[in-house]
């Protein structure tokens, strides 16, 4: 089986870290976002997988090369970003070897979906297109669908306005796709597969849902990357930390799992680490300092008695002592913060920057 992944996408809401690595580089317990998805797509028997990439390629190419978890990957390059619908009619050549349906992933969204059940769904009705669908609180800054009692979707949405529609089924951004869906989509310019060719099929009645539990989540933005990272470590480091080897964690500090830390990594006396915390390779925490519900890209040196609680830090960063980093706050690589520094609420520091005083309310520092 084959499956066509969106990795062309620029990573807005993940600025600044994204500026520097495309979404599917961001780690989650120290893997690729990426690694994580061709895992589970290896797990369900897909042996080619179509990288659909623009924004970037170089440094997934250099990351994931043509081969990872046995999937044989080939990367499908837009001159242009061709959106979400454009880049199946670039990627056709790669993919319309067999005539089956394939897969279509968005590249951001981590879930337990099981791919079989999916693909026997979509070979048990008379679709052309299957959308994987998630109930959800807010489906506001989703596609969003409503269905009928045969799964066939009647209406879909994309970022419906309040009230538009009562349903709370969302497009969970995994698809299975007949080969049909080629003629559907003009070559060369860009596509909404969800503004231009969904309406269109739910017109045709060939438009079929597949709803499914367990978890799922677009870790497109901070709060949700942080969830993201959470997901995973509940799955493998849920009551013992998962450490690389050669770590010099101090005897006297705390790790408290869910916890992953990667290799070559200092943690220093009295610290404490966790819960729900991602420290990457070659990173220095010295003592006293606690990080908690936080991503530590590698290469970042945290100083004394300073806590991070629900932020990202990035590569190579420089952290003061008794500096406070809190709620979806990211330092971009590079940056150096000065000590004593608080930042809440959504800070973002750009890569390189310098800071010596507090920032207490959302903005982006350049
Ligand atoms: N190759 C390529 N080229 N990929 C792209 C491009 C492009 O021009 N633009 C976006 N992408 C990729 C993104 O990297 C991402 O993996 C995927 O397409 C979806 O784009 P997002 O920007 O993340 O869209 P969204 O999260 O607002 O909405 C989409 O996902 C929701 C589920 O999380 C839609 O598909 C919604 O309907 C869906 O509910
Ligand atoms: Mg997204």
């Amino acid at each position: 089986m084959n499956a066509l992944i969106l990795a062309g996408g620029f990573g807005t809401r993940l600025r600044p870290l994204s500026c520097t690595r495309p979404k599917m580089m961001f780690p989650l317990a120290n893997r690729p976002l990426l690694d994580w998805i061709l895992e589970s797509l290896a797990q369900k028997g897909v042996t080619k997988v179509v990288l659909a990439v623009n924004y970037m390629a170089d440094i997934l190419k250099k990351n994931f090369a043509s081969l990872k978890h046995g999937i044989k990957i080939v990367y499908s390059y837009e001159r242009k970003p061709l959106g979400t619908g454009g880049p199946i009619k670039n990627a056709e050549r790669f993919l319309n070897k067999d005539g089956n349906p394939f897969f279509m992933l968005n590249g951001d969204i981590l879930s337990s979906i099981n791919y079989s059940n999916l693909y026997d769904a979509h070979r048990a009705t008379k679709a052309e297109a299957t959308i994987a669908l998630r109930e959800v609180e807010d489906p506001s800054r989703f596609g969003v669908v409503e269905l009928n009692g045969k799964n066939q979707i009647q209406n879909f949405v994309e970022k419906p306005n309040e009230g538009q529609l009562q349903s709370k089924l969302i497009n969970a951004g995994v698809y299975a796709l007949n080969q049909s869906i080629f003629s559907l989509i003009p070559n060369g310019r860009k596509i909404s597969i969800e503004r231009e060719i969904f309406p269109k099929l739910v017109k045709n009645r060939s438009l079929f849902g597949y709803k499914f539990d367990g978890f799922w989540i677009d870790s497109g933005k901070p709060n949700d990357y942080i969830t993201a990272n959470k997901l995973v470590l509940d799955r493998i480091a849920c009551s013992e930390p998962f450490l690389e080897k050669e770590i010099g964690i101090s005897s006297k500090a705390k790790i408290i799992p869910p916890v992953a830390i990667g290799s070559n990594t200092i943690i220093g006396d009295d610290s404490q680490i966790g819960p729900y915390s991602s420290i990457g390779d070659n990173v220095t925490i010295a003592k006293g300092t606690n990080v908690m519900n936080s991503v530590v890209f590698p290469k970042a040196w945290i100083d004394r008695f300073t806590s991070i609680n629900g932020a990202i830090i990035g590569e190579g960063a420089i952290i003061g002592q008794w500096v406070k980093i809190e709620d979806q706050c990211i330092v971009g690589d590079h940056a150096v913060i000065g000590d004593n520094v608080t930042l809440t609420q959504k800070v973002q520091i750009c890569p390189r920057k310098e800071l010596n005083n507090s920032v207490l309310q959302p903005a982006t520092i350049m």
